[in-house]
């Protein structure tokens, strides 16, 4: 449980908040590279950290993210004019270009300086595996980008899922802290005896309360869920935190590349994304933002602040829920799959969960944790400017999460070591 105060300083993340300047200061995926196709083609509206904001590729094929009023008199520059290296305002003219330069100023005097006076706020951006990053953040030189493995799978096998939640971030990223739901809302149907025995799979579903280990790690954090397995034997599950929202959960599948990241675009919704080498028993998906069978995209999808990657499985119609299928278990929820399930239990838990009414037990120990370590990292960055965790240390971000069976006295943290360790960068 956290008080009312600290659930508002942990969840809110627009412009002046501690936990918005937290996550200000790290570069965060803000759209997908096949949004804005080609040089000089739509704008997009972008919502990020509650601030409205138009991506676009402007004629050299550089993506530029601009603030959406427009300097002069705030019409909005979605309806700007995409052409040659920058956009211009269709209400008098004004033109930007990515770094934010006014270089066109048609309606004052030709021999006016006041166009050298005007600037429009603009982000820096760069693209890694079709995805957009963007750093919104105060420094004048913006820091490394964090060295995700991901960013080394060949084109071929990298997959890039987008998904928009309608719920606060910290509460869609707390499902990923949170390994024992697996057990009852993905898996409550799913019997041990039905399992070959000895598989990871046929201990989880013989385990449903496991145990549990932490650490803090340069990046944030991490657990050990650990249970029985065979004679002498323990299985453990380890999933990691990285500052400042993104999350690498256990997979029963060997080298494993996958990072998920739950980027706020306001207090109320959070862009979802999954960065992973697709597994080779899957096919590849289609478009790149369908993971399964049970993430249709709406197809009334819109240009709206809210429109873009929502699902067709939503609070409206009760998330596609069969009650048959429910009550005779075929799935313990009803639902459609995984995602689907987890979409919909995190969005009723309401915009902003009532962390102040919750009853945490001894299976949460790692949202605890995760909490306090946000809550000093934002709070060490407004008293004294601390940089937090990871910014400034890329290479802390090459890590994976683990699925193994140990020797019940191997110490965990060395037990797991070698299937945490990424491959180096640059070697796949
Ligand atoms: S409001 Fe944009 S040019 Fe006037
Ligand atoms: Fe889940």
């Amino acid at each position: 449980m956290l008080s009312k105060e600290k659930n508002e300083y942990i969840t809110r993340v627009g412009t002046g908040t501690p936990m918005g300047n937290l996550m200000r200061q790290y570069w965060l995926p803000v759209m997908l590279s096949h949004e804005v196709p080609e040089p000089d083609c739509d704008p997009v509206r972008v919502m990020m950290l509650g601030e409205k904001l138009i991506g676009f590729r402007d004629t050299s094929g550089q993506v530029g993210l601009i603030a959406d009023g427009c300097p002069h008199r705030g019409a909005s520059l979605f309806f700007g004019r995409n052409e040659e290296n920058g956009i211009r305002c269709v209400y008098h003219g004004w033109k930007f270009d990515r770094t934010g330069t006014c270089v066109d100023m048609p309606n004052e005097p030709a021999d006016s300086m006041f166009k050298t006076k005007v600037r429009a706020r603009t982000y820096p951006c760069v693209e890694r595996i079709g995805v957009v990053w963007a750093y919104l953040g105060p420094r004048a030189d913006p820091p490394p980008m964090p060295d995700l493995e991901v960013f080394d799978v060949p084109e071929d096998e990298v997959e890039v899922v987008a998904a928009m939640r309608d719920c606060n971030w910290l509460q869609g990223m707390e499902g990923d802290l949170d390994t024992c739901h697996v057990n009852f809302l993905h898996r409550g149907a799913i019997k041990a005896e039905d399992l070959t025995p000895g598989t990871e799979e046929f201990y989880m579903a013989a385990e449903k309360a496991p145990r549990y280990k932490y650490t803090e790690t340069e990046y944030g954090a991490m657990y050990g869920a650990y249970r029985p397995a065979g004679p002498g034997e323990l299985y453990w599950r380890v999933a990691q935190f990285l500052f400042p929202c993104f999350t690498h959960i256990p997979r029963n599948a060997r080298q494993a590349v996958d990072t998920r990241l739950w980027v706020p675009m306001d207090d109320y919704h959070t862009m979802y994304y999954l960065l992973r080498r697709r597994p080779q028993n899957e096919p590849a998906s289609n478009g790149r933002f369908v993971l399964s069978a049970d993430t249709a995209i709406r197809k009334d999808n819109s240009t709206d602040w809210y429109g873009r990657f929502r699902l067709e499985a939503s609070a409206d119609n009760d998330y596609l829920i069969d009650r048959d299928k429910q009550r005779r278990m075929v799935s313990y929820t009803g639902m459609a799959g995984a995602w689907t399930e987890d979409h919909a239990i995190t969005e009723s838990m309401g915009p902003i969960m009532a962390r102040e009414s919750e009853h945490l037990g001894s299976s949460d120990v790692m949202l605890t944790r995760v909490r306090r370590r946000l809550i000093d990292a934002a709070s060490a960055l407004a008293d004294d400017n601390t940089a937090p965790p990871g910014v400034d240390k890329p290479g802390v971000y090459r890590t994976r999460s683990a699925s193994i069976i140990l020797p019940a006295d191997t110490d965990w943290l060395e037990g797991t070591a070698a299937m945490r360790t990424a491959s180096p960068a640059g070697e796949r």
